[in-house]
């Protein structure tokens, strides 16, 4: 799902996001385990405005996973409650309602001394489009609810979904924009899918992933595409150029001259990382 997000797009998302935050407790950010960073909304922490908060790293099942728990680590030292989870088969989902429970730990422990019974915790899902809010509702209903492809402006009467006894899940995510502003961000969203390659140049998109991922991920790339060497200057881009026409030779795509069609050699090599052909990675670390 692509939406365009204009300014408008976003002040809207924003308000239909602060009318939530009126009816729950805790909110639970979705970011893409990949791209931990580039998968969040630049204006998160005002937006929220100190809402208790846990984040959840989805998608881990395609990310590597020491970098995941480093992108754990560095969000316990904000100060943030973090964990990953696969939300398409449900690894590590049933963590959400104890620690969304864990976040109002103090004010549960104020009404149990005051005598009063405390509620479940009301939950909301925030992030952006096609971080996995949907498909985490839906498994944590244990049924299908959310329709994935819901889209901001859309308004209709708040549900909420019980998860066990402890949580209240609000029926509809809150959807969020990314940062569009800094082009790399861009890039690893493409790379992923997240984004349609259209908005970028499918040649630029997969230059930006070979730079990446022939560095800190050679051994599957070697294996898939027969490669030789590994780049040794990753920062000169013949080298990583060569390395997409040596992809593309692979592949077969051999244009008169025997040059080789970059353009096509990217669209393959995109399609076969987002089919997980190149093992799981993670694009950007915390340290
Ligand atoms: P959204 O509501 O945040 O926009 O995201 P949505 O749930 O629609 O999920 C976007 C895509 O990500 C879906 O794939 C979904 O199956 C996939 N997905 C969600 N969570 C996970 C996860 O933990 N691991 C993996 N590997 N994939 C996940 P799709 O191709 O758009 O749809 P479909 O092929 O699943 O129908």
């Amino acid at each position: 799902m692509t939406i365009q997000w204009f300014p408008g797009h976003m002040t809207k998302a924003r308000r239909q996001i602060q009318e939530k935050l009126k009816l729950i407790d805790v909110v639970i950010e979705l970011v893409d385990a990949r791209l931990p960073l580039s998968s969040r909304n630049p204006m998160i922490d005002e937006i929220l405005q100190g809402k208790p908060r846990l984040i959840v790293l989805n998608k881990s099942d395609l990310a590597d996973p020491a970098v995941t728990r480093q992108w754990i680590d560095f969000f316990k030292q904000e100060g943030h409650l973090a964990i990953q989870v696969d939300a398409y088969t449900g690894q590590g989902i049933k963590e959400i309602p104890l620690l969304a429970k864990e976040l109002m730990k103090e004010k549960i422990e104020r009404q149990l001394a005051k005598g009063i019974n405390p509620r479940a915790v009301r939950a909301l899902i925030v992030g952006i489009p096609n971080v996995g809010k949907s498909t985490l509702i839906n498994r944590l209903a244990g049924r299908n609810i959310a329709a994935t492809g819901d889209r901001p402006g859309v308004t209709k009467a708040q549900q909420w979904i019980k998860v066990g006894t402890e949580m209240e899940l609000l029926d509809t995510p809150g959807i969020l924009w990314p940062k569009f502003e800094d082009q790399n961000v861009g890039y690893r969203l493409a790379l992923t899918g997240a984004i349609r390659e259209e908005i970028l140049n499918v040649e630029d998109i997969a230059f930006f992933g070979v730079k990446y991922l022939v560095k800190y991920y050679w051994e599957p790339f070697r294996e898939r595409f027969d490669l030789k060497d590994q780049p040794t200057d990753f920062e000169n881009p013949d080298e990583i150029v060569a390395v997409m026409e040596a992809i593309g030779r692979k592949r077969g795509c051999i244009v008169s001259g025997g040059r080789v069609d970059l353009e096509k050699a990217s669209g393959i090599l995109l399609r076969e990382l987002r089919a997980g052909k190149l093992g799981r990675y993670t694009l950007e670390a915390p340290y």
